[in-house]
């Protein structure tokens, strides 16, 4: 069986949690795989929401085995609070999490040196979530990483020690005014790694090519959003991993022609948080209606999500870098009650008119040229069919349909894992 991929196409954020819940019924394997603690995916089902950060979304379903891919980053200390969050619900995780023995761990010093390179760079600033991932990945592609896989052997504290030592070094070098206790930090993280040995450690490229065989249905839960890619997303103002589609066949040793369906999710208008341009930001108080019906801030530290119109030129983007099969639009009744709603259809760049993201989108470089629809005022957030959506809505789906060339398949219009309409 082919394995399909679910992925945000924004900044992050889209509901990728709350689609992979929704969908998890339909597979046997949900699998992550990359990013890390950075991440905050919210399901919202039978009175209860969650915040999941390193384990798939999939984990409250009875049947469905969670794969932590080799692509991920993992912070033993969050990733046991995570656990710790599941006890509530009598969640069996021992049976049905695993994790690769090649995703990467990250240190405490990880977590310090996130710190510091933010600190030293002032107003340049990323606005990482200082979960170490940049460190973490660094360490990764420097070949100086400690993985999954090393826990078990025998002197695997000795290369910790190592690698930690060097940490240390580097983080005086950035001469930042920093207040640490490393034995403290180091006491929380020993412990925290003597749980998770407790799960099933895996070679998960095996793991999931047998599933294959089988005819096991696998489906491969993104992190991020696409415009937050390494290599793809607005540099330097991306987080450190390939969070689009091709970041599913390295993050899980999946073969490029093994890909079935890539579900791309999308907000029906646009945020962000964190530093970094943003050509259809609002910074009037229609931007602050969006935040406020939307509830936009930050699952994992809370921070305000910036907001702005639906951009075109970028979920255009998105659409063609991962080969995008259907989109899913969320969050709908949040525009509900605007009078007029807007939508980037193309770029002013260097005097002219342009369809395409060119390199720089930074606000001198790029004006933002909107095509305008009539709003509509009814409440979407108790509506389960296609047949109940406003016409202004379905005219918007069908421009958005038109200009990316690919069929919106599910429309959401509240957090709850019912409030979702396939259309
Ligand atoms: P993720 O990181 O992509 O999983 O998304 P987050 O969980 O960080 O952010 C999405 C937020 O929007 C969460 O608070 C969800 O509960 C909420 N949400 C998801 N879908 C909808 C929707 O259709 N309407 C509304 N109003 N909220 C939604
Ligand atoms: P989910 O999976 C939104 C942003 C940070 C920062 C930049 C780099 O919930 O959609 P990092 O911690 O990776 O060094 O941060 O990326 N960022 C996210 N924004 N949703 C996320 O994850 C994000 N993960 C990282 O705000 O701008
Ligand atoms: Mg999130």
């Amino acid at each position: 069986m082919a394995v399909d991929l679910l992925l945000g196409l924004q900044w992050g954020d889209e509901g990728k949690g709350k689609i992979v819940d929704v969908l998890t019924k339909d597979y046997d394997i949900i699998a992550r795989f990359q990013g890390g603690p950075n991440a905050g995916h919210t399901l919202e089902f039978d009175g209860i929401k969650h915040v999941l950060r390193t384990i798939p979304s999939g984990i409250f379903h009875d049947k469905a085995i969670n794969v932590i891919g080799n692509g991920v980053v993992i912070d033993p200390v969050v990733f046991v609070k995570e656990l710790e969050g599941l006890d509530k619900f009598n969640i069996n995780y021992k049976k049905k999490l695993i994790i690769s023995r090649k995703a990467h761990v990250i240190l405490p010093t990880h977590r310090l040196l996130d710190a510091v390179s933010e600190a030293s760079k002032g107003k340049a600033k990323i606005g990482s979530t200082l979960k170490g991932i940049g460190p973490t990945y660094m360490d990764k592609t420097g070949r100086n990483g400690i993985r999954i896989g090393d826990l078990e052997l025998e002197n695997w504290e000795e290369k910790y020690r190592a690698l930690a030592n060097k940490h240390e070094a580097m983080i005086n070098f950035y001469n930042v005014d920093i207040q640490y206790d490393l034995n403290e930090l180091e006491n929380e993280f020993f412990e925290a790694v003597k749980i998770l040995k407790e799960l099933t450690f895996i070679d998960s490229e095996e793991y999931l090519y047998q599933a294959q065989q089988q005819g096991k249905t696998i489906l491969a839960e993104g992190a991020q959003g696409s415009l937050l890619d390494v290599d793809f997303g607005t540099y330097p103002f991306v987080t450190s991993s390939n969070t689009t589609a091709a970041g599913a066949c390295t993050g899980l040793g999946v073969a490029p022609n093994k890909i079935g369906e890539v579900f791309g999710i999308f907000k029906a208008y646009t945020t962000r948080v964190g530093s970094g341009p943003f050509p259809t930001e609002l910074f009037d108080e229609v931007g602050d209606t969006m935040a406020k019906v939307g509830h936009e801030f930050g699952a994992v530290t809370g921070r305000a999500r910036r907001c702005g119109w639906l951009d075109l030129v970028a979920l255009k983007y998105a659409c063609q870098v991962n080969g995008v099969t259907q989109l899913m639009m969320m969050k709908g009744d949040v525009l509900s009650g605007f009078k007029t709603l807007k939508v980037c259809t193309s770029y002013k760049y260097k005097g002219q008119e342009i369809n395409h993201l060119p390199y720089n989108i930074e606000q001198e470089n790029v004006e933002p040229i909107y095509t305008e629809f009539k709003g509509w005022s009814e409440d979407l957030t108790k509506m389960t069919s296609k047949d109940e959506l406003p016409k202004e809505m379905l005219d918007y789906i069908k421009f958005i349909e038109d200009e990316t060339g690919v069929s919106i398949k599910i429309v959401s219009v509240g957090p709850n894992r019912k409030q979702t309409i396939t259309i």
